[in-house]
């Protein structure tokens, strides 16, 4: 099997097992496809990937190459962004709970947008940018009350989340847009919702720029951004079925277009955060089988990483496919329940894989792993955290080494009484 024309059985002779492996050119092309079907609408567009996905130097500078914007959560994807020499202008920082210090380090940064999630964060920064010698864009966290779920949307009152200020609460955002205008280096520009992620259903995405649109029309500001988050699907098995991107990008500008007429609002600029669909199917864990053992009711594959390097199986059910590198044109004859070597039941990647026969040293390569399967890795059991490689044409890049047991301790301090 072959990722961007590189043999994984050449990637785990170089690099070893287990391994995060990406293909570089399906990044390249979702955020050109996204960057491709906003550019033909009339409006300034901006497509501002969501880095909690994955988020490492390298991902931030195809980022970069690729001209699109970073949206950035915590100091340290600040740091990140700011160390792989990303143009800073073009980071959005997000975050309901940004430190004091977070905060003064994004505009030493010269963050180019902050995403104000609730009163006390709009008085902060309003006083730590008194000084500072550039303006900073500010968009305000609304919550539509719209929660979007997998497979599903709900719309519910919402009241409760930890994320924006409800607009429901009119007079509130009309005070933080005040205390954000009283400050010279602010500019109010707008408002950001975000319904969820891994959402399905092109109708969420309506009611979500709907809401937001009848609410800026009775606010009496003038507006001239939206940005409406990301949450666009991606495929994880055969029963996820996304909202094609160019379906997408039409949906949410149509969308605006009309509340546009309908209100006579002046939005000039619209932006979207996409972050699974940009880097969820490019990116496979590959494995090596290890023991192999049959129970009454199971016949188990254990591969040597597991919850530790994608803990999205035993936090939410998510489910995923797998090949075995060489047999993925023969017949599957069995069904597996591939599992970790975690200390921990729960430790499962596939419950149900219907593969052909497996042998220990088969590769075993779980597709679309590549959105928060590395960002959200754990050290569980003082396991090592995982190369990943990049891979192009033919070509194979290694932009994170793995970890080595003198990595797992080289932070610790001997007890010293
Ligand atoms: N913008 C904001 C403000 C967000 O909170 C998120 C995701 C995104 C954009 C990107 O959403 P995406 O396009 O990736 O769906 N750990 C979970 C996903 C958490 C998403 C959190 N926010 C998972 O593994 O499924």
């Amino acid at each position: 099997m072959k990722i961007s024309n590189v043999e994984v059985k050449d990637l785990v002779n170089t690099y070893g097992s287990p391994l995060y492996v990406y293909n570089q050119r399906m990044i390249e092309d979702k955020l050109n496809a996204f960057k491709n079907c906003l550019k033909s609408s009339e409006f300034e567009c901006d497509v501002i990937y969501a880095s909690k996905a994955f988020n490492c130097k390298a991902m931030i500078q195809l980022v970069s190459k690729m001209d699109c914007s970073l949206d950035a959560v915590s100091g340290g994807e600040l740091y990140t962004a700011y160390a792989a020499g990303f143009d800073m202008a073009r980071v959005y920082f997000h975050g309901n709970n940004k430190s004091m210090d977070e905060l003064k380090m994004a505009l030493k940064y010269k963050v180019g947008t902050i995403i104000v999630d609730n009163l006390m964060e709009a008085q902060l920064l309003s006083e730590l940018a008194k000084n500072i010698d550039y303006t900073v864009s500010i968009l305000l966290r609304v919550n539509p009350g719209i929660e979007a779920h997998t497979h599903e949307y709900i719309v519910t009152a919402n009241i409760d989340s930890k994320f924006g200020i409800s607009i429901e609460k009119k007079s509130g955002i009309l005070e933080l847009i005040q205390i954000i205008n009283a400050c010279p280096n602010l500019s109010f520009d707008g408002f950001h919702a975000h319904i969820g992620s891994q959402i399905f259903d092109k109708e969420a995405f309506v009611q979500e720029v709907n809401k937001v649109c009848e609410f800026v029309s009775n606010l009496g500001v003038d507006v001239s951004t939206l940005n409406f988050g990301g949450g666009f699907g991606a495929v994880y098995t055969d029963e996820d079925t996304p909202i094609p991107v160019d379906i997408v990008c039409d949906t949410l500008i149509e969308a605006v277009k009309c509340n546009i007429e309908k209100y006579a609002l002046n939005i000039n600029k619209i932006c979207i955060e996409p972050g699974r669909s940009i880097v969820a199917e490019a990116g496979s864990t590959v494995y090596t089988v290890g023991f192999m053992k049959e129970t009454p009711h199971k016949n188990y594959i254990f591969v040597d990483g597991g919850m530790s390097d994608n803990i999205r199986p035993a936090l939410y059910q998510a489910k995923y496919s797998c090949v075995i590198d060489g047999k993925e044109n023969e017949m599957a004859s069995k069904h597996y329940k591939v599992a970790g070597k975690c200390c921990e039941s729960g430790d499962v990647i596939i419950e149900d894989a219907y593969l052909p026969e497996a042998k220990p040293n088969d590769l075993l390569v779980v597709k679309t792993t590549g959105a928060y399967g590395y960002s959200m890795a754990s050290h569980y059991n003082k396991a090592c955290g995982l190369p990943v490689i990049f891979c192009k044409d033919g070509n194979s890049q290694c932009v994170i080494r793995g970890e080595n047991y003198e990595d797992l301790i080289r932070l610790e301090n001997d007890l010293c009484a």
